[in-house]
């Protein structure tokens, strides 16, 4: 059922936000951009930092919520499941496409079995030695390899091995990091980092214009991602028409392959050959207004307050049983 939202001053909105994910200094920054929006617009709109909600007191006091939850514990299901039976409506995806768009060995597993190309991969479970890891690597994969956390994100903890001591190294110093299991590709090089949001727009799910980026980095890193001066953004992208309008309908198949609702930004690695080969789903993206999503929104002559009506309309849209 679409919904539009007319009268926002008739809602208690309560954006979701924060929480103790590496991704929370991201989640601040959508959750602080949507809440300002929300107000200047009229709407009753509360900050709620997913670190400390008491849950049963949201009851009686939001009538939805917006996410503006990144990673573990705030976009794979969890806070998804706590509304779902608390009764709230909330915006974006239900419990199952958050948790499978959170897992990137299960998601790829789905893509291949859809035949939607993705790069090669080995999961590095957690308890396997580093010397388990290369050469079960090495015999799968060859080559140069991207090495990322199973349930990271933000290209937090990510990097490229190009041979066995790399490999080794990155392996050695898993225990001191946040993640345990990890998984490693095959590396699509020479690439461009690529994205496609999909929006519900009136009841209507639309692709966005692709948008890419270019970076003198090894990759799109963590520190690309977050200084300007780092990268150069394309929205519409410049690659060719035909990479682009493929990767536009491939993004809207995996949305609706993972049983996404509302939201969703689908990310590629596109390779001068013509591949583009899908690398995951965020089924919560980032909302601050320079952020990818809101970018791509305004290339489609959606500005950042009409992409939050949009976004808070999904919360009203679900199906009535969303598994
Ligand atoms: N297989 C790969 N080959 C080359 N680069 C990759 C590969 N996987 C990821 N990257 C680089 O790392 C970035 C982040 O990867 P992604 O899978 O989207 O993880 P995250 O959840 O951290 O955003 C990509 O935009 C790309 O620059
Ligand atoms: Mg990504």
């Amino acid at each position: 059922m679409a919904l539009q939202i007319t009268d926002l001053t008739q809602l208690r909105i309560g954006v979701l936000y924060g929480g103790s994910s590496p991704e929370r200094p991201g989640s601040i920054a959508s959750g602080e951009a949507a809440f300002k929006s929300l107000s200047a617009q009229g709407a009753h709109a509360e900050l709620l930092d997913i670190n400390n909600i008491a849950w049963d007191a949201l009851y009686g006091r939001v009538d939805v919520a917006l996410l503006a939850s990144h990673g573990l514990g705030g976009e794979d299901g969890k806070i998804q499941g706590a509304l779902d039976t608390l009764g709230i409506p909330y915006t974006g995806s239900g419990v199952m496409a958050s948790a499978l768009g959170m897992h990137k060995p299960t998601f790829k597993k789905m893509l291949a079995a859809d035949h939607i190309d993705t790069p090669r991969w080995v999961e590095v479970a957690p308890s396997w030695s580093a010397a388990t890891a290369v050469s079960t690597i090495r015999y799968t994969l060859g080559g140069p390899c991207f090495l990322k956390p199973a349930s990271g994100g933000g290209s937090l903890e990510a990097g490229i091995a190009r041979d066995d001591a790399e490999l080794h190294a990155f392996l050695e110093k898993r225990q001191d990091r946040v993640y345990e299991a990890f998984i490693a590709e095959e590396l699509i090089t020479p690439g461009r980092s690529c994205t496609v949001g999909v929006l519900e727009i009136a009841g209507e799910l639309t692709t966005l214009p692709v948008h890419d980026v270019e970076t003198d980095r090894e990759f799109y890193d963590y520190e690309a991602k977050h200084d300007l001066s780092l990268r150069r953004e394309h929205c519409p992208s410049v690659l060719p028409e035909q990479q682009t309008a493929h990767m536009q309908q491939v993004a809207m198949r995996v949305h609706r392959l993972v049983g996404a609702h509302g939201l969703s930004r689908v990310d590629f690695m596109a390779a001068p050959s013509g591949r583009a080969a899908v690398l995951e789903i965020n089924t919560v993206p980032g909302l601050s207004p320079h952020g990818n999503l809101a970018t791509m929104a305004r290339a489609a002559g959606v500005s950042y307050d009409e992409l939050m009506r949009h976004v808070l309309a999904t919360a009203f849209s679900k199906p009535a049983y969303v598994p």
